[in-house]
This record gives C-alpha cells, structure tokens and sequence, in this order.
C-alpha cells in the first residue's frame, strides 16, 4: 500500500450512533479523499473509554461504526479501517508524550473544558486524550487528518507533541496538518448548537425513516407566520438544506418569496436525508457481523506492522531499546 502517497488518517468514537455531524465533518470528506492516499480509518474506541463505562455497548458500538465507515463508502481493500486496542503502540505512544507536555498546556483544551462543562467526568483519560490522539496521529507519519473544527486544537496538539519530541530526541515525526472543509466545519443541532452525542440534539446517520424524521421536525424555528420571507442565514433546517438537498437555489428562492413554511421545509429536508442515505443502508444492511470482525482483524494487521517498526524506533531515541 506504501507508494510513496501521503497519508491520510481520521478516527470517530465508538461511542453511540453516529449523526450526521459526524458524517458531514469527518466521515463524508475521508470517503471523498481516501483513494489518493495511503488512508487510515480508525475506531476510536479507547477515548470511547474515557466516557462510556458499558461494555456490551462498547462493542455494539465498534461494530457498528465499521459498518457505517464501510456503508458510508469506504473500501477495506483500499483504507486500512483498524481499532485503536488492536495496537498497543498508540497507548505506549500516549504516555511517552504525557512526559513531554505540561499540565497548564493539557488544561488549555477547548474539548476538555467543554466536556467536563457539560457534566462528564473529568477522569485522568479525558485530559490526557489529546495525547493519545497526538499518538493515533503521529505513529502513522500522518500528512492530513480530515476532522470537524471542534478537532482543530486537537490536531496543533498533536504537532506540538512532535515538534516536542523531536527537539528533545531528534527528528522522527512528521507534523500533521487538519483538513476542515469551511462550509461543514460545525453542522448544527437541531437546536442550533453543535449538533453533539453529549447535548441530545443530534439526527442520527443510520436511524429508521421515523427517527430522522422525528430529529427533522424538532428542529428549533422562530415564530414567523407561514407566508412571511424566512432567513436562509439564520435557519438551522436551511444549513442543513445545503448538504442534503439538490434543487438548493429553488428552495432558497421560496424561502426569500415566502412561499415555503418551516413544517414544509422540515418534511422536504428530512425526506432529502433519507434518500441520500438509502444506498448507505442498503450497503450496511448486506455486512455480517462476520464480515466486520474480519476487516478489523485485517486492518489491525497492516496498522500494528507500520505502528511497531515506528515505534521501535521511538523505544531507541528515547533510550530505552537495550536489547
Ligand atoms: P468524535 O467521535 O467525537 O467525532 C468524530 C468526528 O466527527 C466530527 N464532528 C463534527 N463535525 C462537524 N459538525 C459537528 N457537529 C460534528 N460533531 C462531530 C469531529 O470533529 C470528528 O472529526 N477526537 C476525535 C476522534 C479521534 C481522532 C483521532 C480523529 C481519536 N483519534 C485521530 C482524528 C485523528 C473525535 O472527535 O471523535
């Protein structure tokens, strides 16, 4: 697989189903991009740890979102799709780095402030998560790293950690650079924020006609009256309009004349969703379980490979390799 490309890798938590933020900002430009890389997508699943305590809905969850990685279209043949425990390397990594950074620097994170602002545990895994996704990143010699602009700090983190390592034991890794696509950098909620698993406002990627509908129809609106012009700058099922809906100048246009309502948007919106997603479906549908086991082992192969020989490596600089 290694011919001279760049390298590309992402990783989603394994930590629930996955919405359609997740797809939009992460999942949908990896599956645009991966064919002209070496690519790495990778299951997330212990910084799933640091917030899910369940384990039969650990592992429901990995299955599941190989299955979303390979229904949302990726090839296993062509990425090399792996799970983060299946490599030791990337946690043995981590705390190489947690010697490099300092505390003030770690409580700096955006996403650890959000998270113990919302209520989650502020547990030691948490703060130090952007360490080991420093290491997810680095171990791979990873040129970009297609996420969401809530991971931009995450990404700088994990270039600070290999200018931090470099210095200190000489050149060995390469510094990553974030791919965020400006118009999809943070879909929307349904009640305009973040859309977000931990602020319950999400539509879910791979939820039943019903559910997505549901999720739709909820969406916050103000109280213009059916017939007045409504914004397009300020409507959350309007942002969401320009990632699913193909006649988007024609809606746009009844939204400036007046002659489309909230509720008509809504059911134009949620029906665009479903139909962008049934060949997704159906893809997801004709994988066994069997079959998803499989790729992980597979991809867990060519990972643990690139993964040991970078950190056997990283072992000798650091002084430790004696024999
Ligand atoms: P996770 O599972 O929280 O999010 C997965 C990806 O979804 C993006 N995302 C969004 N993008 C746009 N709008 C939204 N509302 C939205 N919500 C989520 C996130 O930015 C992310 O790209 N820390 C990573 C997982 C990870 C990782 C890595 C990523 C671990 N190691 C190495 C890249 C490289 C995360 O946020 O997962």
């Amino acid at each position: 697989m290694s011919d001279g490309k760049k390298r590309l890798l992402t990783g989603l938590q394994p930590s629930g189903q996955l919405h359609i933020g997740n797809y939009l900002g992460a999942l949908k430009p990896f599956v645009e991009s991966y064919g002209e890389y070496e690519s790495y997508l990778m299951v997330a699943d212990y910084h799933a740890l640091t917030s899910l305590k369940n384990p039969a809905q650990l592992g429901e969850g990995i299955i599941d979102v190989v299955a979303d990685y390979v229904a949302a279209g990726v090839n296993p043949t062509q990425a090399t799709i792996f799970k983060q425990s299946d490599v030791p390397e990337h946690t043995e990594l981590a705390w190489i780095f947690d010697c490099l950074v300092t505390v003030p620097f770690l409580q700096q994170a955006h996403a650890y402030k959000d998270k113990v602002a919302k209520g989650l545990e502020a547990n030691a895994g948490l703060f130090t998560y952007p360490m080991l996704m420093a290491a997810d990143i680095l171990l791979y010699d990873t040129d970009i790293v297609p996420v969401g602009a809530d991971q931009r700090q995450h990404v700088e983190y994990a270039r600070e950690a290999a200018a931090k390592f470099n210095q200190a034991f000489g050149d060995t890794f390469k510094e990553p650079q974030e791919k965020i696509s400006e118009d999809i950098a943070a879909v929307p909620g349904v009640d305009g924020k973040k859309m977000s698993k931990s602020y319950g406002n999400t539509i879910p990627l791979f939820g039943t006609d019903d559910a997505i509908r549901a999720a739709v129809m909820s969406i916050v609106t103000d109280s213009t009256a059916v017939g007045a012009p409504l914004d397009t700058d300020k409507d959350i099922t309007f942002a969401l309009h320009r990632h699913f809906t193909p006649n988007l100048a024609e809606i746009q246009k009844r939204y400036v004349d007046g002659t489309i309502g909230y509720k008509e948007s809504k059911e134009l919106l949620a029906h665009n969703i479903i139909a962008t997603i049934a060949p997704m479906r159906e893809r997801r549908g004709a994988l066994s379980r069997e079959a998803v086991i499989q790729i992980l082992k597979d991809g867990a192969e060519v990972a643990r490979a690139k993964a040991s020989a970078k950190m056997a490596d990283v072992r000798k600089k650091v002084g430790v390799a004696l024999y």
